[in-house]
């Protein structure tokens, strides 16, 4: 069953990528009848407003079968597991560390696909206003079939930790097993097929701004998340009719609207705003030579920055296996208290700052 995927990415991150199904479908210039190859609609998927400078800028133009904007209006979809913001009404506040045991994977007479089995952990913010940040995990034993899925909120940044994800986007399809991690970003649709059966893992949502590598400074150019491993899909498009339901996240809310074709028809599509996945085992760890224990920043793979400078939004930092040696040292991990939020999952193995107890697939 578990058979090695042997899909084609584009490598790098933030970069400028182009990719073609077919021959001479990205158009270079303007063609003179002012049609795109192929008789195909060019559409901009905008990720930044138009007006950001360009270093922080990112859009990606998709030319497709047909446009996006071919469907049924929007009906709301109830989700009863989803939280939209993050105010006392919504939620229990408490200041007490808290510790979840795994999630469990559905075992009621229910089949749940991905978005079906996204549960709200915690958060901090509010989607309308694109500031803060949410924790989902997300709890599934179905593929989605015929249904895909976009995010207007923000940004996912999706962690499995049992079974393989085949994310079919707009811009191809990504393969993520447990160890790798995958973003999508806002706007984007993407459907999640479930080659290993059940599946659960860690989503990340960052509402307000994306995710980037964290700066290096005297490290130098090299190390950490290294941008060659991070891995775009190619152009995979498909032209058909058939019954489609397209669920949009709103404001935190639910919608869905149905459509009557298959809306991964992109067959070409040039830019910098488009999904990537990346294998934590490429994470080249740094850590003491001489004495005591770095602060866990040292561990960033991807940073949300906000608009203050050194604070972000969000981090995402793993503890990967590695050697921690040190001389004179207090015993390491340190006890810390900090200004930040902290979640931690668990994908594989133990994690040495923690007393037994946490497994993976669990919280805390
Ligand atoms: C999903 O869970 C339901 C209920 O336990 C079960 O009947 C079904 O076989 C499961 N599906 C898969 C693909 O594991
Ligand atoms: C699902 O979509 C495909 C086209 O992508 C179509 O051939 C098929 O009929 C659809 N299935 C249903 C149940 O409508």
């Amino acid at each position: 069953m578990t058979t090695k995927s042997s899909r084609q990415y584009l490598s790098g991150f933030g970069s400028h990528l182009t990719s073609e199904a077919l021959p001479g479908a990205l158009p270079i210039g303007q063609n003179s009848p002012q049609v795109c190859p192929y008789n195909l609609y060019a559409e901009q998927l905008s990720g930044t407003a138009f007006t950001v400078p360009r270093t922080h800028n990112q859009r990606s133009w998709l030319y497709r079968i047909r446009p996006s904007v071919c469907h049924k209006p929007f009906e709301k979809l109830e989700h009863s597991h989803l939280l939209s913001s993050f105010d006392k009404k919504n939620c229990v506040i408490t200041p007490t560390q808290i510790r979840w045991s795994p999630f469990d994977i559905p075992e009621t007479n229910e089949e749940t696909d991905f978005v079906q089995g996204l549960k709200t952990v915690c958060g901090a913010g509010d989607p309308s206003v694109k500031e803060g940040l949410a924790i989902h995990v997300y709890l599934a034993n179905k593929s989605m079939v015929n249904t895909t899925f976009y995010n207007s909120d923000g940004d996912f940044l999706i962690v499995p930790q049992q079974g393989r994800l085949e994310i079919r986007t707009e811009f191809g399809y990504i393969d993520v097993d447990p160890n790798e991690i995958c973003v999508i970003q806002r706007g984007i649709k993407f459907s999640v097929a479930l080659p290993d059966g059940p599946s659960r893992g860690y989503v990340l949502e960052v509402f307000g701004s994306h995710f980037e590598l964290p700066d290096l400074g005297p490290i130098g150019a090299n190390g950490l998340a290294n941008p060659r491993d991070f891995q775009t899909p190619v152009a995979a498009y498909e032209e058909s009719q058939g019954d489609w339901s397209m669920i949009s996240k709103f404001d935190g809310e639910l919608f869905v609207a149905e459509m009557d074709h298959c809306p991964y028809n992109v067959v070409a599509w040039h830019g910098n705003y488009a999904p990537y996945k990346y294998n934590l085992a490429h994470f080249n760890a740094m850590n003491t030579v001489t004495f005591d224990h770095p602060d866990p920043s040292i561990f960033t793979v991807l940073t949300c920055k906000s608009a203050y400078p050194g604070v972000a939004i969000a981090d995402f930092v793993i503890f990967p296996p590695r050697w921690a040696c040190g001389e004179h040292t207090f015993r390491p991990p340190y006890f810390h208290r900090n200004c930040m939020s902290e979640f931690m999952g668990l994908i594989t193995g133990e994690y040495e700052a923690k007393a037994g107890g946490f497994l993976p697939g669990a919280g805390r």
